[in-house]
């Protein structure tokens, strides 16, 4: 059987067909360039650039694999949380393209998509294990039962760790997305040149992230400082990096030992972030703890993950398109019911 998977929650725009017996065949990723000069996405032309590079999109997905639209089985999208806008177009495409093939339509969880991407890879966790979810929109520890089942232990109860190190790397004049420029720039700072508040980890029993305090540090930290000076800025970049990882590590690490867990699953953006995997890894090793990371292409948004979430909640019973709504939501959590 053959999942199609449409992504579209923010600024990629991504297609790729899952085979359910061979894996993943193709996974097609478009990254809108035009939201650097921005500083961050721009939500009116992310839509805008989904509508134009979607179909050309399919249309190289199924050359690429040498398929037709008549070859899948069903379609599987992004339905939240994202963007409205930009999950109205995914959505939109997915549903005329279900209706006229008269094929079923999944609708997907895009974070359940993040914390599964690990599944495409050969190293593979087992159930239960938790799940650190660090991306643009969300800093999450989820404790995974198994497929589908899944308690939210703590979340950011403000900015995300992806938003955090975006806003301050465009300080540092880096263009977005800062995460992966903020680590490049890093790797020239001296560690401990400064060193930042690592955010609510003094309450022991607190899973809960919090990173505008620290942006807020940051930010009047850098009115002081000489940003015409690279040194200065790639020693904040350092600072910066040192306190984001240090302060997963300690809550990852407080979830693990309060569920005695002994797995960890790092996914999303944030979690292509090599220093972040060397710490955790090494930290980790010494807890007996393993760690789990997809390759970069998995980590940030792709369909792969989509179409492969879609290829597990697939029911066999039903082969044709049933309208029940046409199912987008912003603000979807891991813990809701599709
Ligand atoms: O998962 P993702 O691609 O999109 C969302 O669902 O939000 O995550 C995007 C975030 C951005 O904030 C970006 O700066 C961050 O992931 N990111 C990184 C790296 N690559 C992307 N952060 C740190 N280090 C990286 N190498
Ligand atoms: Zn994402």
């Amino acid at each position: 059987m053959l999942f199609m998977g449409i992504e579209t929650s923010c600024d990629d725009t991504s297609v790729a067909v899952y085979d359910n017996n061979l894996g993943v065949l193709c996974n097609n990723i478009y990254t809108q360039k035009i939201h650097s000069k921005y500083g961050g996405v721009v939500p009116e032309l992310a839509a805008r650039n989904h509508l134009k590079k979607i179909i050309p999109l399919i249309k190289k997905s199924l050359f690429k694999i040498k398929k037709n639209l008549s070859d899948i089985t069903a379609i599987a999208y992004t339905s939240g949380p994202g963007q409205i806008n930009s999950l109205i177009i995914g959505a939109m495409i997915s549903h005329t393209l279900a209706f006229s093939l008269n094929i079923p339509i999944i609708p997907v969880n895009h974070m359940e998509g993040h914390l599964f991407s690990i599944m495409l890879q050969k190293n593979k966790p087992i159930y239960p294990f938790i799940g650190l979810l660090i991306s643009g929109g969300h800093t999450q520890l989820v404790y995974t039962y198994k497929f589908g089942e899944y308690k939210i232990l703590g979340t950011n109860i403000d900015d995300a760790v992806g938003e955090t190190l975006d806003k301050i790397s465009k300080l540092l004049g880096l263009s977005y997305p800062g995460g992966k420029n903020l680590f490049k720039l890093s790797k020239y700072g001296t560690p401990k040149k400064f060193v930042f508040p690592r955010p609510m980890i003094l309450k022991k029993n607190n899973l809960n992230f919090s990173f505008s305090g620290l942006k807020t540090f940051v930010i009047n930290f850098i009115k002081k400082q000489n940003l015409k000076n690279f040194k200065v800025r790639a020693d904040i970049a350092c600072a910066l990096e040192d306190a984001v990882i240090e302060t997963l590590y300690i809550k990852s690490l407080r979830a693990l030992k309060k569920y005695n867990i002994n797995q960890l699953v790092i996914a999303g953006g944030v979690s292509s972030n090599i220093k972040l995997r060397i710490f955790l890894h090494k930290k980790l090793k010494k807890n007996n703890i393993k760690l789990f990371y997809s390759k970069k292409k998995l980590c940030t948004d792709n369909a792969a993950m989509i179409a492969y979430i879609g290829s597990k909640s697939f029911s066999s019973k039903n082969k044709k398109y049933i309208l029940k709504n046409i199912y987008i939501n912003s603000k979807l959590s891991l813990e809701d019911k599709i």
